[in-house]
């Protein structure tokens, strides 16, 4: 039987240590929390970084916009916020409304507030090996395999998923570990039989009941990005738990998994670009 992840205890250490570091700077890290529109599940999203921005002493700042904002407007608030010398780190929470360009908006954030590192200035200095930010979710993976001492060099890896957000750096921090990696996606012939081959699984597609026993080999470390909803609006992610735990090795619960240490790394972002900006 898999041991079970504990991804909101380690998120609390986490935040406490982000606590701790942020009391002792002289002005209190702050970040800018942009969500447009009323999309539902980002609506829960935005709410869990609020709170634990408070828990970690950081202040937040809200923009709730309506879903008609102009591509204009939101520009125009983010050029504010990128002068604001209070505003340490802003986040646009995605996706956004279909007549806003979600590219143009990850564009004009300044670089060195960028704490979801989306930029591309972000992505490309974290795919050289010379991070700024780190890109949440994945990093959160990256500490969860280190914390449960969980090695990575030399291992077979394969991602199930290549989305900007997670799939693409999850890999590029796998490679980086010396892990061998394996990129899957909709267009992958026989993606269980890769899956298979994997001592650590990851799976970011975002589909319930994709990842099932027979996609994962005896003793695997399976870890489940995803946040979907069942048929009866429970939060569940890619992989049939039930089946796969007595299989795995290691293996993340959805919830309690994956989301807590996106949301600490998030935390860990803020305190890097506070810092940077307090020197
Ligand atoms: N939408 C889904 N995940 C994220 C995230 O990590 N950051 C932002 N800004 N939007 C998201």
């Amino acid at each position: 039987m898999a041991i079970r992840i504990d991804g909101k205890a380690l998120a609390a250490q986490v935040k406490e240590r982000v606590r701790q570091e942020a009391e002792r700077l002289p002005r209190r890290p702050g970040l800018a929390v942009i969500l447009v529109g009323e999309n539902p599940a980002s609506k829960v999203y935005v709410n869990g970084k609020e709170k634990d921005c408070a828990e970690c002493g950081i202040i937040s700042f809200p923009y709730k916009l309506p879903e008609e904002t102009t591509q204009e407007e939101l520009l125009a608030l983010i050029r504010r916020l990128n002068e604001d010398e209070a505003v340490d780190g802003i986040l646009c929470q995605l996706p956004l409304p279909k007549a806003l360009d979600e590219d143009l908006v990850i564009h004009s954030i300044l670089p060195e507030k960028d704490v979801d590192c989306f930029h591309p200035f972000n992505v490309g200095r974290m795919s050289i090996g010379d991070p700024v930010f780190l890109p949440c979710t994945p990093a959160g993976v990256m500490e969860m395999l280190r914390a449960y001492e969980i090695p990575v060099a030399g291992k077979r890896c394969v991602v199930l998923g290549r989305s900007n957000i997670v799939g693409k750096p999850m890999a590029m921090l796998l490679n980086q570990a010396d892990g061998t990696v394996t990129v899957c996606h909709s267009r992958t012939p026989d993606m269980a039989a890769l899956a298979r081959e994997a001592d650590i699984l990851v799976s970011a597609v975002g589909r319930t009941g994709l990842v099932t026993a027979d996609m994962v080999k005896e003793g695997a470390v399976v870890i489940d990005v995803a946040m979907n909803r069942d048929e009866n609006g429970k939060l569940c992610g890619d992989v049939v738990f039930d089946e796969v735990e007595p299989k795995a090795s290691y293996i993340t619960p959805v919830p309690g998994g994956v989301g807590p240490m996106t949301r600490a790394v998030l935390m860990q972002n803020i305190l890097t670009a506070a810092k940077a900006h307090q020197k």
